[in-house]
């Protein structure tokens, strides 16, 4: 007997991943690792593959090793104790290699929502949100984004990003409106293949590339309003006829499914009164059969908690609906009663053998394609890409094409020698407010998150030191100003998610306050609307002299101020038409709509 298992141990140590050299193995020599893998690896093992823990809520690091947990996340503000990109490659690096001491030797992959640049981390660029890429309509310049963003992810060790969200938002009052680039299907398809081209293509000059995340899988954009949670938007019902489904939303995860994103996410919504999290139908005979989606599908955050029913019948059913890992996160259920559930559940019968080793053979190829088993550590030689300049450009690039103009009553492009500007406005120096969520922290913040340039910053930039630029948040306290024009920047705090979701998408009365103070004075006003969606400004734009959408445009808050003074002409246009009421959503009847979808001056 012990000759027997002296000769298994080296059995299994020749078949373990020391011998797997490099990155690009064939998908044979792949599937031939994989099989081997699953042939020597115990059910426990492979329950650990199908776990995904936030790192905020390890019991302990060596639970890595001893479970051979599969993944790691950082959700919204899951940071180091010191958020700073050499604090995260560590982080990264300790998680890692206490992985691997697991007895096959299986890397973590380790994932985060890098969904507008590597928004988590101090000092990151961050991107203007999807809504204002769709502005831009630019395939190419979405690519250049993702790419950056990997480059920026990978620096820090991080394997996979929760993105692109290929939403196609109908109603505004969802608090993820901004996360979608369009509500247009066929505009989302365009730019969300070319972003998990991006993410997915990048290589850091170490080799190391990242996972793409098409998400949430599926109709998360499209549910019907009351359905939602708090009886609103966010997880609601979303009610298609199968064609419909598949003519309408299907076509841009296929577009993702062929520029080979490696992983897709399941939606919390439902599917007319099916929580996705549990439909066969959806994620295994739509997805992985009809599509051919040879990824895997990972849940969203406690997304099978949300099923009817108890845990372990949530496991049963998200799992034999085809999730192959499950974000447990640690935060609500503990992820050791996961592993035991899903272990009885096998023992049991309830799942078989089969789903179980499908599952962990799609998670165990993603690594395998991605290099993760020949360079599971990273090297720190890719820190200084963070927040670089290179990056920084090509944020700003993104900001000026993001800029839609909507009313110009002769007021852009301003003259850089005017005498006095005012720049009013609770948006005009708060860099949190124009990152808006997904920012350093899950909810975003407010003022001086992050490095980064304001409105108010690229506004000083542009003029001439001639020029006087007065500065008031509520367009009061002036002075004796000799110019005539003022420039507001209104809008939306940040928000993520359902804090996001609202009845009513008025503007706020002090912002509306903020614009006459300043035209009782006999000002011109531009008024600039930071904001995750079109607004209800149909009873205001008679009395503001200019007016452009600029979303949520990032850091580089100077891509702005390029528009504003006429060093580059504004090329944004409405990728979600804006309708009198916003409530009334993308599905507005033409006469009701203020603007219509691909409108821009
Ligand atoms: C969140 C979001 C999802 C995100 C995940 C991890 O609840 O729905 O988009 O990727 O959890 O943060």
């Amino acid at each position: 007997m012990k000759k027997f298992i002296i000769f298994l141990s080296f059995l299994l140590i020749n078949i373990s991943c020391d011998n797997i050299e490099s990155n690009n193995l064939s998908e044979a020599e792949i599937s031939k690792k994989v099989s081997e893998l699953i042939d020597s690896m115990t059910l426990d093992e492979k329950v650990g593959q199908m776990t995904q823990i936030d790192q905020r809520f390890l019991d302990t690091i060596t639970d890595l090793s001893t479970y051979s947990i599969g993944s790691l996340l950082s959700g919204g503000g899951s940071h180091p104790k010191v958020n700073e990109p050499q604090a995260w490659l560590d982080m990264y690096n300790k998680y890692q290699e206490e992985t691997l001491k697991n007895r096959l030797g299986i890397p973590l992959i380790y994932g985060i929502d890098a969904v507008h640049g590597h928004n988590n981390v101090y000092g990151a660029t961050i991107f203007p949100q999807n809504i204002g890429l769709g502005a831009t309509n630019n395939p190419e310049l979405v690519y250049k984004i993702s790419e950056a963003t990997s480059l920026e992810v990978a620096a820090t060790g991080i394997d996979w990003t929760f993105s692109p969200c290929l939403s196609s938002p109908e109603d505004y009052r969802w608090g993820r409106t901004y996360e979608g680039f369009s509500s247009d299907p066929v505009l989302v398809e365009k730019l969300g293949k070319a972003a998990v081209e991006g993410y997915q293509n990048a290589l850091t000059n170490s080799g190391k590339k990242i996972v793409a995340c098409a998400k949430h899988f599926i109709g998360d954009g499209n549910t019907e309003f009351g359905t939602g949670m708090n009886g609103l938007v966010d997880r609601g019902n979303t009610v298609l006829t199968t064609d419909e489904l598949k003519e309408k939303l299907l076509p841009k995860y296929q577009a993702a499914i062929d520029a080979n994103v490696q992983t897709i996410m399941a939606s919390y919504n439902s599917w007319n009164g099916v929580k996705c999290h549990g439909s066969k139908e959806l994620l295994t005979d739509i997805l992985k059969v009809e599509m051919g989606f040879e990824g895997f599908v990972i849940s969203d955050w406690q997304g099978i908690d949300e099923i009817p029913g108890n845990y372990k019948s949530d496991i049963i059913i998200s799992i034999n609906a085809g999730v192959d890992m499950v974000m447990v996160s640690g935060q609500g259920q503990p992820y050791k009663k996961f592993m035991r559930l899903l272990k009885e559940n096998v023992e049991e019968g309830s799942i078989s053998m089969e789903r179980i080793d499908d599952a962990v053979s799609r998670i165990l190829k993603v690594k395998l394609r991605n290099g993760l088993f020949s360079n599971p550590i990273v090297q720190n030689d890719n820190l200084q890409v963070i927040g670089s300049d290179d990056h920084r450009n090509i944020a700003r690039q993104a900001v000026r094409e993001s800029v839609v103009v909507l009313k110009n009553e002769n007021l852009i492009p301003i003259s850089k020698e005017s005498k006095s500007i005012v720049v009013a406005g609770r948006g005009a120096d708060n860099l949190g407010m124009q990152c808006g969520g997904w920012t350093i922290n899950w909810q975003g913040g407010q003022g001086d998150i992050t490095i980064g340039t304001t409105i108010l910053d690229g506004i000083k930039e542009s003029v001439s030191t001639e020029t006087k630029v007065i500065h008031s948040k509520d367009g009061t306290d002036l002075g004796n100003v000799s110019g005539d024009l003022a420039i507001v920047v209104i809008g939306e705090d940040p928000y993520t998610e359902f804090f996001g979701d609202k009845d009513n998408l008025d503007l706020l009365e002090e912002d509306i306050q903020t614009i006459s103070n300043l035209k009782d004075k006999g000002y011109k006003v531009l008024v600039l609307l930071i904001s995750g969606r079109p607004m209800n400004i149909a009873d205001h734009l008679d009395n503001w002299d200019g007016f452009a959408a600029i979303w949520l445009p990032g850091t580089e808050g100077n891509g702005v101020s390029d528009i504003l003074f006429g060093d580059f002409q504004s090329t944004g246009k409405l990728s979600y038409p804006w309708p009198l009421n916003a409530e009334d959503g993308a599905n507005a009847p033409e006469n009701d709509l203020l603007y219509n979808i691909g409108f821009g001056l």
